[in-house]
């Protein structure tokens, strides 16, 4: 007989600040979604509500540690990205740099949004950085054309695979950090 867990802790990033920017639809599909599910509870973490520095400064300043805390509460993580030019927000990478060990060994799922690639250059990029974060991608991952409608069927199934594999993920990384601690 399964063992009813609490709900994984989940932190879905929202990487785009433009200014006129789409993130915040796309994101609020996300907690739709997310809200469908009795094995996630979701933090959203809108980059637009910290106020970081314009150059990375020699010792972190409280938003970068408020930022790295929720990071580090999170057992797994959504992120929500653009494609820009084939690559992710910087935004985005400025504030994944401010934050390192509170990554390790949790599982990361990518919705990503854009016009003809639906975003899917900006994981690709992206997959990288969190390779060297220690942390495991999720394989399923869901992409939007914005020239379309944002909540097509196809988009909840596609959502709803990487968010099963997550799950499982993060819920496998919580029982094993029980047992050992992560130690690279
Ligand atoms: C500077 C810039 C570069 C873009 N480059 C791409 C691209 O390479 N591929 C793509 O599919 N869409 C591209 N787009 C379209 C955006 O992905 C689309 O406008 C998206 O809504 C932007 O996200 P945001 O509104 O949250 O900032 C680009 C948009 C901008 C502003």
């Amino acid at each position: 007989m399964a063992v009813a867990m609490a709900p994984l802790r989940l932190a879905l990033l929202i990487g785009s600040t433009r200014e006129g920017r789409a993130g915040p639809t796309v994101g609020d599909w996300c907690v739709e979604v997310l809200g469908e599910r009795d094995d996630i509870e979701v933090e959203v973490l809108d980059l637009l509500d910290f106020s970081f520095p314009a150059r990375f400064p020699a010792e972190p300043t409280e938003e970068m540690c408020r930022f790295a805390g929720a990071i580090e509460r999170a057992e797994g993580f959504v992120v929500v990205t653009p494609e820009y030019n084939a690559g992710y927000p910087a935004a985005l990478k400025q504030a994944i740099d401010y934050a390192y060990d509170e990554w390790h060994a949790k599982p990361v799922g990518f919705v990503s949004y854009g016009l003809r690639t639906r975003g899917r250059l900006a994981v690709a990029a992206l997959r990288c950085v969190f390779v060297e974060l220690r942390t495991v991608t999720m394989r399923d991952e869901v992409g939007i054309d914005m020239s379309g409608p944002c909540g097509t069927p196809a988009q909840v199934g596609a959502a709803s695979a990487m968010l099963d594999e997550l799950v499982w993920w993060g819920l496998a990384l919580r029982e094993a950090k029980q047992r050992r601690s992560f130690v690279v």
